[in-house]
Order: structure tokens, then sequence, then C-alpha cells
């Protein structure tokens, strides 16, 4: 049985579908804000006002003289984009 064109559709249309799948997963995995003391006070600010007010915040601490970055991480506007809130708290 000769292999078809048709099969090679079928394989390239799991491999994009698993691709999307891993690449939706992986953003998940994001590390979340964590729910402790310097953090709890914004889950209130963020819940009620939105994202945007919650992450003006953010900068007084994670900065290059507070809490740096690790030299790989992604372009840093808008924190919640990628980082969400703990759930259920
Ligand atoms: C485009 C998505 C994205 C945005 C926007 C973003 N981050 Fe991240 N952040 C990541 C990823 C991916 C990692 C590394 C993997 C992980 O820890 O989940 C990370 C890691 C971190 C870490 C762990 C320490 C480190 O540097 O590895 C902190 C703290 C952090 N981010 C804070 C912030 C803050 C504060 C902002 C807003 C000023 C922000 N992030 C915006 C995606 C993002
Ligand atoms: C009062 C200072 C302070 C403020 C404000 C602050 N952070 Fe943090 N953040 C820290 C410190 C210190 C750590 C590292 C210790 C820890 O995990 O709590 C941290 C860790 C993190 C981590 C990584 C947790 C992990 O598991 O590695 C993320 C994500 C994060 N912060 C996001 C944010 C976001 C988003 C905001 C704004 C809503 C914010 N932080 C505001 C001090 C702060």
């Amino acid at each position: 049985m000769a292999f078809q064109k048709r099969d090679l559709l079928f394989v390239s249309l799991i491999v994009v579908v698993l691709g999307i799948f891993i690449a939706i997963s992986g953003e998940e995995k994001t590390t979340r804000v964590p729910y402790d003391d310097l953090h709890k006070k914004f889950y209130p600010i963020i819940k009620e006002d939105g994202k945007k007010a919650g992450e003006k915040f953010c900068g007084e601490c994670h900065n290059p003289d507070g809490v740096p970055f690790a030299a790989d991480h992604p372009p840093k506007f808008r924190c919640l984009f990628c980082h969400k809130l703990e759930e259920g708290k």
C-alpha cells in the first residue's frame, strides 16, 4: 500500500494540533503571582479595579535594584497577562 498524499496531510494536521496544544499549556505554566504577604494585598485591587490598576505596583519591587528579572525574562509590560493570580484566592 503506497503512502498517499492524504496520509501526509493527516499527519501534518496532527502535528499542528499537538503544537498548538503544547504552546497553550506552556503558557498556562507561567508562575502565578504568589499569594503571600508581599502580593496578597494586590489580589483585591486586581479583582475590583482590574489588571492595569494592580500592575502599577509591581515595578516598586520588581526592578533591577529590587527583585531583578532573569536575563531571559520576556518583555515585561502587562505582568498579569502572563502571570495569573492563584486560583480560588
Ligand atoms: C509575556 C509574558 C510575561 C510578562 C508580560 C511578564 N512575565 Fe514575568 N515571567 C514570564 C515567564 C515566561 C517567566 C519564566 C518562567 C516562569 O517563571 O514562569 C517569568 C518569570 C518571572 C519571575 C520569576 C523570576 C524570573 O525572573 O525568572 C518574576 C518575579 C516575574 N516574572 C515577574 C514579572 C513582573 C513583575 C512582570 C511585569 C512588570 C512580568 N513578570 C511580566 C512571562 C512574563
Ligand atoms: C513589596 C514588593 C513586591 C511587590 C510590590 C510585588 N512583588 Fe512580586 N515578588 C517580590 C519578591 C521579594 C519576590 C520573591 C519572593 C517570593 O516569591 O515571594 C516576588 C516574586 C514574584 C513572582 C515569582 C514567584 C515565584 O514563584 O517565583 C511573581 C510572578 C511576582 N512576584 C509577580 C508580581 C506581580 C505581578 C506584582 C504586581 C501585581 C508583584 N509581583 C509585586 C516582591 C514584590
